[in-house]
């Protein structure tokens, strides 16, 4: 028979690579305590109306790239991002009538169906913040900061700021005439999808796959050139932020990002284009200041970002961790087993990560397998050593052996395995 294989763009994670995503996870969540923020953690399913709500109806995400179904008769779809659920929950729970700032995060899986290459799956995990209730841009400059240093401590290097701004409401319809106006003599050049965007939503285009596409816009006016005097203001006072920070960015004035909740500040942080190519984007964020109102909420100002971890990890590449654990206990005969089960429950207990061979294997397979787990150590239990109340503690590394008595040996173990710089 075939064997069924998982559903194509969405991965498993083996035991291999899981220690280099818990070491990032925990990176990731420390920045956050250290930073003032709290886990949230929101459904993988929400209603499809709000994602087309919040992210916007015309965008890939929510045109081409969600899964939605129908369940009874509720429309919903397995979460593409996770703003969108936050700011529900923010709406939904009345945190705004509780604080006057609200800063959390999350880690989990996010669902997109788009054409799987590497640093791009259909289902992919994101680590994001958001902060509700501060209108910028000093916290915005505190963000981007604070990204930049975390990456230098995950171990990416060259990694480079891009910023923009979208403006507001004023600024951006007047760049959407200005756009418009450009596009409209180029329109028999342009994607089906632009020219049917042309209308609807014009910054889209900025952002389209499509080559042609791309050709057309590199010419394309700014929306820098279009801001309002508040919104220039709000931009000009995070560059002089990140300047007296000494947080290098590039001004990329066509960056768009491909979600329609962006206001004024837009930014995006490039890594590892060697590895990742057109999906160097480690993370993506900015701010979307009438997200919260446009979903039933009072009016609140809103900026926060996401990463991608399976691209942080390409960028950062770090080292693989073999040590599973410290201990194997191998029991020498079947009547040693229930001893050896013990033993590796008095280890545990001791805090020495153990693991007991219960499948009764010959005492050259049980060391090749010991050493296979990165154990540093091998507790050899036989029926004729423990009537006379020892066992044998082999190091590994050292391949030499010595004989403990039954009731030391738990202690011992712990030392040798702290000094030889064990997992546990
Ligand atoms: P986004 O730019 O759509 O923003 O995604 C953020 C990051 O998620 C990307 O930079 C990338 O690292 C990762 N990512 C996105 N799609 C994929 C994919 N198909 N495969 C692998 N990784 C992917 C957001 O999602 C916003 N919610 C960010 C945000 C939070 N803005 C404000 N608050």
């Amino acid at each position: 028979m075939e064997p069924l294989r998982a559903v194509r763009g969405m991965n498993d994670v083996l035991p291999g690579e899981t220690p280099s995503w818990q070491r990032l996870e925990a990176a990731f969540s420390r920045m956050a305590g250290l930073h003032g923020f709290c886990e949230v953690r929101t459904p993988y399913v929400e209603p499809t109306a709000l994602f087309a709500r919040a992210i916007g109806e015309t965008t890939d995400v929510v045109e081409k790239e969600m899964y939605s179904f129908v369940h009874h008769d509720d429309a919903l779809t397995l979460r593409p991002e996770g703003t969108a659920g936050a700011a529900r929950a923010y709406i939904e729970h009345k945190v705004h009538d509780r604080e006057p700032v609200t800063r959390w995060w999350y880690i989990g899986p996010m669902f997109r169906a788009e054409r799987p290459a590497r640093g791009r799956y259909r289902q992919f995990f994101q680590a994001g913040m958001e902060i509700f209730g501060d209108p910028g841009p000093a916290c915005d400059a505190e963000l981007i900061d604070m990204l930049m240093g975390f990456l230098g401590t995950i171990g990416v290097r060259e990694a480079e700021v891009l910023l923009n701004s979208l403006g507001e409401g004023e600024s951006r319809a007047r760049y959407r005439d200005a756009l418009r106006a450009f596009l409209l003599p180029h329109q028999d050049a342009l994607s089906v999808d632009s020219r049917r965007r042309l209308d609807t939503n014009p910054l889209r285009i900025l952002d389209s796959k499509s080559e042609q596409d791309q050709e057309i816009v590199k010419t394309a006016p700014t929306i820098l050139e279009h801001l309002s005097d508040a919104d220039r203001a709000h931009f000009d006072g995070l560059r002089r932020l990140l300047d007296g920070l000494g947080t290098p960015y590039r001004v990329e004035p066509r960056l768009v990002r491909g979600l329609d909740y962006y206001t004024r500040t837009l930014f995006e942080i490039q890594g590892a284009k060697d590895k990742l190519g057109a999906q160097a984007a480690l993370l993506g964020g900015g701010r979307y200041d009438g997200m919260i109102e446009s979903l039933g909420g009072p009016a609140t100002p809103a900026i926060g970002f996401a990463a991608g971890i399976e691209r942080l990890l390409v960028a950062a590449d770090p080292p693989a961790v073999k040590r599973v654990v410290d201990v194997l206990v191998c029991p020498l005969g079947q009547a040693a087993l229930s001893k050896g089960l013990e033993l590796g429950r008095e280890l545990r207990r001791s805090g020495t990560a153990t693991e007991v061979e219960c499948r009764g294997a010959s005492m050259k397979s049980m060391l090749r397998r010991a050493n296979a787990l990165g154990a540093s150590i091998a507790v050899v239990v036989g029926d004729a050593e423990l009537s006379a109340g020892i066992v044998q503690m082999k190091e590994l590394a050292a391949h030499s052996q010595q004989a403990v008595p039954r009731d030391q040996i738990v202690a011992l173990v712990a030392r040798r395995v702290a000094e030889l710089g064990g997992a546990s």
